[in-house]
This record gives C-alpha cells, structure tokens and sequence, in this order.
C-alpha cells in the first residue's frame, strides 16, 4: 500500500460511520416522497418550477464557454444535436436540458447569449456554467462557481425576475470535477487531498446557501461522478476498469457533500430546501445495468468513449496545422455512453437521467 492508499484508508475509516446517518439524504424533491411511490410519473420535484438556473461546468454548460480552445465550439461536437457544434460538450443534450425538459420547460439560455437573444428568452431561466470551471479558479481563464454566482446576483439587481418568480424556479449546480483535474495539474500531494476536498465543499456549500438566500426556491447540486470510471482514466486498461483510489476521492467528497447538505436542510427547517442528484450511482448503475434494464442494453462496453485521439497527443476534434483530423468517431454515438474521455453522449445522459429517476 502507497502513502496515498493508507491516507484513503484512514478517511474511510473515520467517515464511514457517517454512512450509516446517510439513509434519507438523496433527497430528490419532496420530502413526503413515499406519496410518490406509487405514481406512475416520477419528478423531482414537489412542485412545478418555472425556470432552471443553472452554475457550474462542461456536464451543465450549453454554450456560455466561447474559449476557441474549448473542444465544445469544435466538429464534431454537437452532431447528434443541434448538428453542429454549438457549445455543448457532447455530441448532443446535457444534463440541463434533461433536466429543463423534464421540468417542463425549455432549456435556459446560457447568460453569454442573454443580450443576443432578446428578453423574452429569459422566461425558462439562466445558464451560468463555463466548461472547464471549478467552485474554485482552475486553470481556464472562465469565470468560477462564485463569479458565475455574482453574474445571477447583477441579473437579479436589473429585476427582471421578481422574488416570485425566483420562489418557484429551481438552480442546479453542477461540479463534475475540475477542481481536482486543477489539484493534479498543479502538483497537489497525497496528503494535501483531504484538507483540498474539504475546502472545495465547504466553499460549495457557500455558493448554494448564497443562491438560496437570493430568493432561489430550491437547489439541486450533482455528486461527483466517479472519476475514476472516465475514459480519461481507464484508458489504461483499455476501458476495462475503473481506477479505484481516484473513487475512493470521489466517495469522500460525496460524503462530506452529503453531510453538508443534511445539515441545511435541518438548519433551514423545511427539510427540502436542498437536495444531491446522485451522479455517482446513477453512473454506477448505467454501468451495471448494461444489457439487463431497457435503455441501457446498448452501451457494449460503457466506459469506452465514441471519440478519441488517434494517439494520446490528441482528443476528440483535434486537428493538425494543415486541418487534418487526428481524431476518430464510432459509427454510431447513440450506442455510446463516453462522448469523449470525459463527457457522456447524449444517450449516455438520457440514461443517467433515467436511472435518477428510478432511484427516486
Ligand atoms: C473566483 O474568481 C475570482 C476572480 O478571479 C476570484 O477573485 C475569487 O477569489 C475566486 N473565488 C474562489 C472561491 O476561488
Ligand atoms: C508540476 O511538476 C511538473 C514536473 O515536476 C513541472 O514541470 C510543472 O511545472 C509543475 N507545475 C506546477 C503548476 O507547479
Ligand atoms: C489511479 O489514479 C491515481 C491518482 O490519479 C494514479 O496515481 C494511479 O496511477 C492510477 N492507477 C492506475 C492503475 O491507473
Ligand atoms: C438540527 O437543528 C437543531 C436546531 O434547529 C439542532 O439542535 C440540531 O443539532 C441539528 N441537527 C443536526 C444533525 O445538525
């Protein structure tokens, strides 16, 4: 065992009693859930939102980030929809636009487009998240969870949305994990990941009581998916496997969130104010569940993603000097879960969303 690995073991050992407090807090919406059960139509929420505001990263941006580096502005993202590249990391829909849809509304325009668009397009919400962001700054030059956050509160103070209208809306905040990529990137070390994950949750927990407090009725925040099952990672093992030690990261963090997350909502009584959208055991259970539950059957071998470099000097959309591609795409992106090494396919969303659902 690896310093690492000890450390890790330690965590766990300290934290795992938590788990079992842990039972009631994937809270999905209402806190009278039980009534659902034997609904036919399963929603999120207890009541009907009217618009989504939406901060975060490349799993919920839908075009604010126009960084020409940024591959979301780059053939062949988009071509599943709208067909062409147009800002959304996938070949297709994100996770807001589920989301949005299932709500009932039309996904939110991203704020970058606010002004192009005309006001009348503001009625569905807001998106706010940048491709490639943190809670903290990371190494892109967009504006990170608590700018994006200051960008809603100068929105707010132009009135178009009044205290009601944000009374019945809904924000989603998506971290998918950028901070950490940051944390590597900058040479963090194995003892430094404890203190480091605490600090980005507490600074999270921060931004969703600050968008509470500006009148947001509800706030739904993403556990990290496992990190350690993206392409960029089992790579290695030519997608077979998962990396275990970057998971064992993850399910800290996820725990210390959903602490966090039981705390407010006892602290602002209602209970429900605030809820987790379980990526982890929805990505987890699309990964299982391959070939057993309807939906999922067509994702042979999940963890493998449709484009890729042709060498790992390259990834999805990459061209040389002279525009040749040095990037592949499988034939079929809808029978793909990875779009590229770490975004899903528009089906692969579809089906995370599914299995959201069915955890309810
Ligand atoms: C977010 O970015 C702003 C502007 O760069 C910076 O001043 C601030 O410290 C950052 N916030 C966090 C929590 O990292
Ligand atoms: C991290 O370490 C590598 C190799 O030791 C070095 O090249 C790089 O500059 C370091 N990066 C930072 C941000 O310290
Ligand atoms: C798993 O991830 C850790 C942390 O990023 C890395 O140090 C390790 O080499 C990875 N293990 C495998 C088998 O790739
Ligand atoms: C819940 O809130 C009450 C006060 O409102 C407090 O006494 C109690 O310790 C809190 N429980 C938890 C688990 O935070």
């Amino acid at each position: 065992m690896d310093r690492q690995q000890q450390f890790l073991l330690y965590i766990f050992s300290c934290f795992s009693f938590l788990l079992l407090f842990s039972e009631n807090t994937r809270v999905y919406g209402s806190s009278h859930h039980h009534h659902h059960h034997h609904h036919r139509h399963r929603h999120l929420f207890d009541f009907r939102p009217s618009k989504l505001f939406v901060f975060g990263d490349s799993y919920a941006d839908t075009g604010n980030n126009r960084n020409s580096l940024a591959s979301s502005w780059k053939v062949p993202y988009g071509i599943t929809f709208p067909g062409k590249p147009a800002g959304r990391f996938s070949d297709g829909r994100v996770l807001t636009d589920f989301l949005a849809k299932s709500i009932g509304i039309k996904s939110p325009i991203p704020y970058r487009w606010r002004k192009v668009v005309g006001i009348e397009h503001w009625k569905n919400g807001m998106n706010f998240a940048y491709g490639g962001t943190g809670v903290l700054s990371t190494l892109v030059p967009e504006p990170n969870m608590t700018t994006q956050i200051d960008f809603f509160q100068d929105i707010i103070h132009e009135k178009f949305y009044s205290g009601s209208d944000l009374h019945s809306s809904v924000a989603l905040v998506s971290v998918a994990g950028n901070d950490y990529s940051n944390y590597i990137a900058t040479n963090g070390t194995a003892q430094g990941w404890q203190p480091f994950i605490t600090k980005v949750v507490n600074q999270l927990v921060m931004n969703m009581k600050r968008i509470h407090g500006m009148g947001v009725k509800k706030v739904v925040v993403t556990a990290l998916q496992p990190l350690g099952c993206l392409p960029r990672s089992t790579f290695t093992s030519s997608f077979q496997q998962c990396n275990g030690t970057e998971n064992e990261l993850v399910s800290f963090h996820n725990l210390l969130l959903q602490q966090a997350v039981i705390k407010l909502n006892n602290d602002t009584k209602k209970g429900s104010t605030f809820a987790i959208l379980d990526l982890y055991d929805a990505f987890m259970a699309v990964f299982k569940n391959k070939g057993e539950k309807p939906g999922s059957s067509k994702f042979v071998n999940p963890l493998k993603p449709c484009c890729a470099g042709i060498s790992t000097a390259y990834s999805c959309g990459s061209v040389d000097a002279n525009g040749a591609k040095k990037y592949a795409v499988c034939d079929d992106p809808g029978a793909a879960f990875f779009w590229d090494t770490v975004h899903p396919t528009q089906e692969g969303w579809r089906a995370v969303y599914s299995a959201l659902l069915q955890e309810l």
